[in-house]
């Protein structure tokens, strides 16, 4: 899909100063309000990871969510949030990070993986790395298998791919 790349960069939304000034915040709600565009996406993210034998994809709260849950049944995967500390009913196993604008937490449940399960990572939007590394860490913590991550956006100049290893990281759009 040749055009797609040109057909989200023209739907993503820069909005300046949001939510703190000097953060430039790329809005992907047009993308996903528009059911031909959204489903080419889910697709293309999904693509790296076909006959990869994916069992769950952790999408990362909160914008995640949005693409890691298609892209699960996608994959014909099963969907597993990693959510914002304090949000998960059952017990969980918490990770904590720094990033671009504040610092933060993420939970899974400790029963959420299977040892030896073939994980991919799933967000919008690759910055600084810190909230998919510590996706990463609690992946490993239950034992799973972290095959690769998909992002829709890699802002790479943040150096995030580096940090994650630059082979298990896949995006539709780099900037
Ligand atoms: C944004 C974005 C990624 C993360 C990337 O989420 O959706 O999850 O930051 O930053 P990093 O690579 O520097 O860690 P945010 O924490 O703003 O929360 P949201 O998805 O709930 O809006
Ligand atoms: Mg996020």
């Amino acid at each position: 899909d040749t055009t797609l790349v040109d057909d989200v960069t023209a739907r993503l939304r820069d909005v300046p100063d949001f939510p703190k000034p000097g953060i430039i915040f790329k809005d992907i709600t047009p993308v996903l309000a528009d059911p031909r565009l959204f489903g080419r996406v889910i697709t293309a993210m999904s693509a790296p990871f076909r006959g990869q034998h994916i069992t769950k994809v952790v999408g990362i709260e909160a914008r995640g969510f949005l693409l890691g849950a298609p892209i699960a049944l996608a994959l014909h995967a099963g969907f597993v949030p990693a959510r914002k500390p304090g949000k998960l009913p059952y017990r969980s196993v918490v990770e904590r990070y720094s990033l671009e604008y504040g610092a933060d937490g993420l939970e899974l449940h400790e029963d959420a993986l299977q040892q030896g399960e073939r994980v991919l990572i799933v967000d919008d939007v690759l910055a600084t790395g810190g909230t998919a590394e510590a996706s990463s860490r609690l992946v490993k913590k239950l034992g799973g298998d972290l095959v690769g991550y998909s992002f829709l956006i890699n802002l790479d100049f943040l150096g995030g791919a580096k940090r994650l290893g630059p082979d298990k990281v896949t995006s539709l759009l780099t900037f």
